[in-house]
């Protein structure tokens, strides 16, 4: 079976795309999946400070630049996350530089990067048997994370409970996610824990967003003090294997390769 691209995004900034992309990979490689986690934000890298990764000298901005094979960015971590699959990271270049030089491009470099995007398809997936590729992505609307999304098979968008940002990622998925035909699911987090105390909370609260974004909500995910405590030092999943974070995202895996095999229609119908 062909594996799949997940991109994480979001509308605002610091919802938790970082997190939980390391985490998701972490706990699919755990499951004896093989990943490739890609850090596309290049405005704000941060893959490479979440596994404590020194570069190899071969940035994912070398590859979309078309200056590099992707197989030389590709970072192996196997012996770190305790899992039976594989895990490989692609960083972007942390320089001040390098992220003034990515927010610089042009549309034309997006294009041609869109279609090296698109070619990681065929090139990974046929060299190393992946079963999923892993997009963390910077939030908003720009060139480099529509991309990222046009690129992807299924869209997971993070978002909090904040007005501002409930409102701009509906706005978002509905102009947007909608035009591609992109397979999406939600994830509300950092949410208060005292809003779903209860199982029926929970419930009113999931039902709510579903009519809200008209889309499947993936899960809800409270604001653990000792996730922010960690304050992404060490993979959390990893390293605390007893903690609800980690049952809540064995969830959430578990939902999100569901949302990747099925069809467009399905997810739609049943959101
Ligand atoms: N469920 C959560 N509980 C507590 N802290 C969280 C949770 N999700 C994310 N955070 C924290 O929020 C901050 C921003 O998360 P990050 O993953 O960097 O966001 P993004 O990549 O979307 O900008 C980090 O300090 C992270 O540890
Ligand atoms: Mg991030």
């Amino acid at each position: 079976m062909m594996g799949n691209i997940i991109a994480v995004h979001s509308y605002k900034g610091g919802t938790g795309k970082t997190l939980l992309s390391v985490n998701l990979a972490s706990t699919y490689a755990k499951r004896g999946r093989n990943i490739c986690l890609f850090d596309l934000d290049f405005r704000a890298p941060s893959l490479h400070a979440a596994f404590k990764a020194e570069g190899n000298g071969y940035w994912l901005n070398d590859y979309l630049n078309g200056t590099c094979d992707i197989k030389k960015v590709l970072i192996e971590l196997n012996p770190r996350i305790k899992g039976s699959g594989r895990l490989f990271v692609g960083l972007a270049n942390p320089a001040t530089e390098a992220i003034r030089e990515m927010s610089a491009k042009d549309r034309k470099w997006e294009m041609r990067a869109l279609g090296r995007l698109l070619s990681l398809k065929t090139s990974l997936f046929n060299d190393i048997h992946l079963d999923h590729i892993i997009f963390d992505t910077s939030p908003g609307l720009q060139y480099s994370s529509i991309n990222a999304i046009v690129s992807a098979d299924v869209a997971v968008v993070v978002s909090s409970l904040d007005a501002s940002d409930i409102k701009g990622t509906q706005r978002m998925t509905h102009e947007l996610y909608d035009l591609f035909e992109k397979k999406t699911g939600i994830i509300l987090n950092k949410v208060l824990a005292g809003i779903m105390s209860t199982p029926s909370k929970k419930k009113a609260l999931l039902e709510k967003l579903r009519v809200i974004h008209n889309l499947p909500i993936i899960d809800i995910i409270p604001c653990f003090c000792e996730v922010l405590e960690a304050g992404g030092t060490y993979v959390f999943t990893v390293e605390r294997p007893e903690h609800p974070f980690t049952a809540i995202l064995n969830e959430v895996a578990t939902k999100v390769e569901n949302l990747t095999s099925s069809s467009f229609q399905q997810v739609h119908a049943t959101a």
